[in-house]
C-alpha cells in the first residue's frame, strides 16, 4: 500500500471513531468537549506503540500521549535515539474512560477493530504495547496467548509471531504512566527501550 492510501485509509478511520455514538465513551466525550484520539506519527513506522487509553490532556488536543506519560515516552524515545515521528503511537481504547479508569472488557472489544486496522494499514515491523491491556490483547491477536504471563515475568521479551502469515515482532513493556512515581519501575523502562534501538 502507498503513503497515499495509507493515509486515506487512516483517514477513514479517524471519521468513523468520529461518528462512534455506539460506544459506551461516546456521550462522555461529548459531554467534556473531547475529541477520540485514533494515533499520531509515521504511517510507514518500523515501530508501533500502543497504550491503553487517553487521559484528559489526549482527550483536550486529540494526540496519543501528550500529557505526563507523554513526557516520560519521549525521554525514553530519545534514550533509544528514536526520534517520535519516525514512530506510530495509538492506544486499544480510543475514547477516555472517566475519571481515567481501566478500560472494561466491552470497551475495549469495540474499539480493538480499529487498532486492528491500523496495524494492517501501517504495518510495522515491531508493536511495543505499554501496559498490560494492549500485550493482553496483541498477544492473543497475534497467537501468542501460551506465553502471556504477568507483565513483570515479560516485560522487555522480544516475541516473535508469525501468526496468519503475519510477521510481527511484539515487545511488552511497562506503561510509562505506571513508571513516573516508581523510581525502580522508570530504571526497568529505560533498559527495556534500548532494546527497540535496533529495530528503528
Ligand atoms: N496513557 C495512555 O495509555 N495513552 C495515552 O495516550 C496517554 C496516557
Amino acid at each position: 500500500m502507498n503513503l497515499k492510501e495509507k493515509e486515506e485509509k487512516l483517514k477513514e478511520i479517524r471519521d468513523q471513531l468520529l461518528n462512534l455514538s455506539h460506544s459506551p465513551l461516546f456521550i462522555y466525550r461529548k459531554e467534556n468537549g473531547y475529541f477520540p484520539v485514533a494515533g499520531q506519527g509515521s504511517h510507514n513506522a518500523k515501530i508501533m506503540f500502543i497504550g491503553e487509553a487517553p487521559g484528559k490532556n489526549e482527550a483536550q488536543t486529540g494526540r496519543p500521549f501528550c500529557g505526563a506519560a507523554g513526557k516520560l515516552l519521549d525521554q525514553l524515545l530519545e534514550s533509544a535515539k528514536i526520534k517520535r515521528e519516525d514512530v506510530y503511537i495509538t492506544n486499544i481504547v480510543k475514547d477516555r474512560p472517566p475519571e481515567n479508569r481501566d478500560p472494561f472488557p466491552e470497551e475495549i472489544e469495540i474499539y480493538a477493530p480499529f487498532l486492528d486496522k491500523q496495524i494492517e494499514i501501517i504495518n510495522p515491523k515491531v508493536i511495543a504495547t505499554l501496559g498490560r491491556f494492549s500485550m493482553d490483547y496483541i498477544m492473543r491477536e497475534f497467537g501468542l496467548s501460551e506465553d502471556l504471563k504477568p507483565i513483570s515475568q515479560i516485560h522487555g521479551h522480544v516475541f516473535q509471531s508469525n501468526f496468519n502469515s503475519k510477521t510481527k515482532i511484539i515487545i511488552p513493556l511497562y506503561h510509562p504512566a505506571a513508571a513516573i512515581y516508581n523510581q525502580e519501575l522508570k530504571k526497568t523502562l529505560f533498559e527495556d527501550f534500548k532494546i527497540l534501538e535496533q529495530y528503528k
